[in-house]
C-alpha cells in the first residue's frame, strides 16, 4: 500500500537524485502537491493562495473546467505528430489577429528557445552579428541571453559579464549592454556600432520595472532609423498586460516579438511571431540556402498544448476580462499598499496590475541597479512570512491570475497585514 509521504520525505529524496535538491526554478524546500483555482497545497497538506501560479502561465487559475475539457478531448486523438496539426495552425491564426507585429509565427517549446531564434533571425536578416540586450533583462538561457542578467559586479557598460559557467568569450563580445530606461545611453552605443547591430533585444516591463514614458517608443525609433531588428520579449508579458500584450498595453509595435507561458495554457509552448520580411528566414524557399535559418523541434506546435492555449485565449478574450484581470491586480496592489504604509518603512510597488512586486528602496526604480540597491533583507523577511501565512510567490515577482476571488483577497490581505508587522 501506498504511503503517505510528508514534504520532507520527498525534499530528501529529491537531494538524491537533483542536483541541488530541485529543479532548478524554485525554493527546493517546498514540494506543491496540488493546485486548484488560485490556491496551491504543499505536500504536508498547507495551503497557499498562489501568486507564482506556475510562473505565468496559469494566467486562469489552475484546473480551469473549460481547459481541462479541450485537452481531454485531444489526449485520446494524439499527443504529439512532429507534423503539422489544425489545432496548431489555428492557434498560430489566432495569435497573428492578436498581437500587433505577428503576421507570421514559428512555434518551439520554451521561452528561452523563443528568444534564441528571435536573435539569430535579427543576425540572419540584417547580416550583422551584434546583440543589444539590456542590464538585468532576462531571456532564458541560451549563452546571448545569460549576459548580465543578474550581475552582482557592476561593470561599466556596454561590457558584457556572462552569469553562467560554460560560456566561451567570443560571445560576450557580440553582445553589447544597456541600462533600461535610459534613451541617451543606447543612443551613443548605437553611434558607436553603427551599422554591427543586428538586433536589440527587450523586455517591454524589464522583470518587474516599467518603462518610462517615450522610452520604448524612442527605443522603436532608434531600431527603425538603424535598419536594426526590435525584438520583445513578451514571454511574460504576452496575453498578460492585455489580449494583444505589452505592445498593445503600451502602444508600441517591435518587429519581432517572443511569446510563451500563456499560450500554451500550462503546456510547454512557445513562439517567434514577427514581420513576415524577417520571418521569411525560416523559410528556404524564399530566402535561400544563405539566408535560412535552420530550425525545428520534437515537440513545437504539440496539440494537446495548442489545444491549452486555444481554449486559454478564448477565454481571455470574453468580454469584460481585460478590466476584471486589471481590477483584481489593482486590489493585490491597493493591499500591499495598506499593509505596507504604516510601517514606515520606504517602499516602492514596482510594476503593473497584472505582475508587480514591491522594493524596499526609497526612490523610484529605472533599472536592474536600483533593484539591487534595494534593501533585501526586509523583502527576504517580508516574503518569509507571507509564505508562513499561506500566500506562495516568487522572491521578486507577484502574479495575479483570474481565479482569485473575494476570499483570496481577504486571506491575502491578512497575510500581508502579518508580514508588513514582522518588519518593524
Ligand atoms: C521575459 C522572459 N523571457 C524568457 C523566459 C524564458 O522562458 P522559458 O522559461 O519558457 O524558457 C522567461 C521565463 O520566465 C521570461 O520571464
Amino acid at each position: 500500500m501506498n504511503r503517505i509521504q510528508t514534504q520532507s520525505e520527498w525534499i530528501n529524496r529529491a537531494r538524491d537524485v537533483l542536483p541541488g535538491a530541485g529543479f532548478g526554478n524554485f525554493d527546493p524546500g517546498i514540494v506543491i502537491r496540488e493546485g486548484k483555482d488560485a490556491r496551491v497545497w504543499d505536500e504536508d497538506g498547507k495551503e497557499y493562495v498562489d501568486f507564482l501560479i506556475g510562473s505565468g502561465p496559469m494566467v486562469l487559475g489552475h484546473g480551469n473546467a473549460e481547459v481541462q475539457e479541450a485537452v481531454f478531448e485531444q489526449i485520446p486523438r494524439g499527443m504529439t505528430f512532429f507534423a503539422n496539426n489544425s489545432l496548431g495552425i489555428e492557434l498560430a491564426e489566432e495569435i497573428c489577429r492578436a498581437v500587433p507585429c505577428a503576421e507570421q509565427l514559428r512555434y518551439v517549446s520554451t521561452g528561452g528557445e523563443a528568444d534564441m531564434y528571435a536573435m539569430r533571425l535579427a543576425r540572419a536578416f540584417t547580416g550583422c552579428d551584434k546583440i543589444v540586450k539590456f542590464e538585468g533583462g532576462y531571456h532564458g538561457m541560451s549563452a546571448e541571453a545569460q549576459m548580465s542578467l543578474a550581475p552582482s559586479r557592476m561593470v561599466n557598460f556596454p561590457q558584457a559579464v556572462p552569469d553562467s559557467a560554460g560560456i566561451p568569450q567570443s560571445v560576450a563580445d557580440e553582445v553589447l549592454v544597456a541600462p533600461f530606461n535610459d534613451i541617451e545611453f543606447l543612443r551613443s552605443l548605437l553611434d558607436e556600432f553603427e551599422g554591427q547591430v543586428a538586433g536589440i533585444i527587450i523586455e517591454p516591463l524589464q522583470r518587474i520595472v516599467p518603462p518610462e514614458p517615450g522610452y520604448l517608443q524612442a527605443v522603436r525609433d532608434e531600431a527603425t532609423k538603424r535598419n536594426i531588428v526590435l525584438i520583445f520579449d513578451e514571454v511574460v508579458t504576452g496575453f498578460r498586460f492585455s489580449y494583444g500584450g505589452a505592445q498593445e498595453y503600451y502602444g508600441v509595435t517591435p518587429d519581432v516579438c517572443t511569446l510563451g507561458k500563456v499560450i500554451g495554457g500550462g503546456f510547454p509552448l512557445a513562439a517567434i511571431v514577427g514581420r513576415a520580411d524577417i520571418m521569411a528566414h525560416f523559410d528556404k524557399s524564399i530566402v535561400g540556402e544563405e539566408g535560412w535559418l535552420m530550425q525545428l523541434g520534437t515537440l513545437s506546435g504539440n496539440p494537446v498544448a495548442a489545444a491549452a492555449g486555444l481554449k486559454t485565449l478564448e477565454i481571455l478574450r470574453r468580454d469584460g476580462q481585460n478590466e476584471r484581470f486589471q481590477n483584481l491586480g489593482k486590489s493585490v496592489m491597493d493591499a500591499v499598499r495598506k499593509a505596507l504604509e504604516p510601517t514606515g518603512h520606504p517602499y516602492q510597488i514596482v510594476g503593473e496590475p497584472t505582475l508587480f512586486d514591491v522594493l524596499f528602496i526609497d526612490h523610484k526604480v529605472r533599472d536592474y541597479r536600483d533593484t539591487v540597491a534595494a534593501d533585501k533583507k526586509l523583502n527576504a523577511t517580508f516574503n518569509e512570512v507571507l509564505r508562513r501565512e499561506g500566500v506562495f510567490k516568487a522572491p521578486a515577482k507577484t502574479y495575479p491570475c483570474l481565479a482569485l476571488t473575494e476570499t483570496d483577497l481577504h486571506l491575502t490581505a491578512d497575510a500581508l497585514q502579518v508580514a508588513a508587522e514582522a518588519l518593524t
